[in-house]
């Protein structure tokens, strides 16, 4: 069941999201060269309980830490560590917040220093298929013409899409239904009406779409080692169009 947000709960829900943009804005001044990805999550962690909320990943399932950062081959869920950022690297960084009730999730891809220009395609590809993404998430649309759109950008730049992660609902919980493929026939799944609140994260790679789990239980990897990006907003549908929660 989708559960529908009213006018008042989505004013809420905004609240925790901007304190996940917040943090995202913030952060990405600390990504260099030579910062620790733990450095990045303390930093998350006390800005987001500076302002009463809570971190919304840390103990989700056992997760360990408050954010996720994930480097170069790493898709998604990577854990913050002593591992340093080097120039040239890309890292995603993916913030859940938990705040009066409701959750708010985003996620922003950024290069450590300058990077080469097929990297820059890719993390410029992905935000890409995000805003195509979100250009489809219209009253009326259907569900998987969001995931049509994010394929269809993705595919036409020679990248792929990965398909053993979704976007997803969010309100009173960090996973609602439904689920968010990054890729589909459009014109099928549930039409979107006003009061939906959903999270959207297109995760693309260079090369081939496989992604395998690390022994960790956490990081996923590319099978075949190609860089990957990530971005996500939680958005609301609205009867005046979509509203970009995580956005400042
Ligand atoms: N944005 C991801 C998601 O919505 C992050 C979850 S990380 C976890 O699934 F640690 F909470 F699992
Ligand atoms: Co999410």
């Amino acid at each position: 069941m989708i559960v529908l947000k009213s006018e008042d709960e989505i004013k809420r829900m905004a609240e925790a999201c901007r304190i996940v943009a917040e943090v995202l804005e913030g952060i990405g001044k600390d990504v260099c060269s030579g910062v620790m990805t733990k450095e990045l999550d303390e930093y998350a962690e006390s800005y987001i309980i500076s302002k009463g909320a809570r971190p919304a990943f840390k103990g989700y399932r056992g997760y360990p830490a408050s954010i996720c950062t994930s480097i170069n081959e790493q898709v998604v869920h990577g854990i913050p560590s002593s591992r340093k950022l080097r120039e040239g690297d890309i890292i995603s960084i993916d913030i859940g917040v938990h705040y009066k009730g409701f959750y708010g999730d985003a996620a922003v891809s950024l290069p450590v220093g300058s990077v080469n220009t097929q990297t820059k395609k890719l993390l410029s590809v992905t935000e890409k298929a995000l805003e195509s993404g979100m250009n489809k998430s219209i009253a009326g649309n259907n569900l998987s013409d969001i995931s049509s759109a994010i394929q269809e950008c993705v595919e036409s730049e020679g990248f792929s899409v990965v398909r053993s992660f979704v976007g997803h609902g969010i309100g009173r919980a960090l996973h609602e239904e439904p689920q968010i493929p990054n890729f589909g026939r459009p014109g099928e799944g549930p039409k979107l009406v006003p009061g939906m609140t959903l999270a959207i994260e297109p995760m693309v790679n260079a090369g081939s779409w496989e992604v395998i789990v690390l022994n960790d239980g956490w990081t996923a990897v590319t099978k075949d080692k190609s860089l990957s990006a990530h971005f996500e907003h939680t958005v609301a549908i609205t009867k005046n169009g979509i509203s970009i929660l995580t956005k400042v």
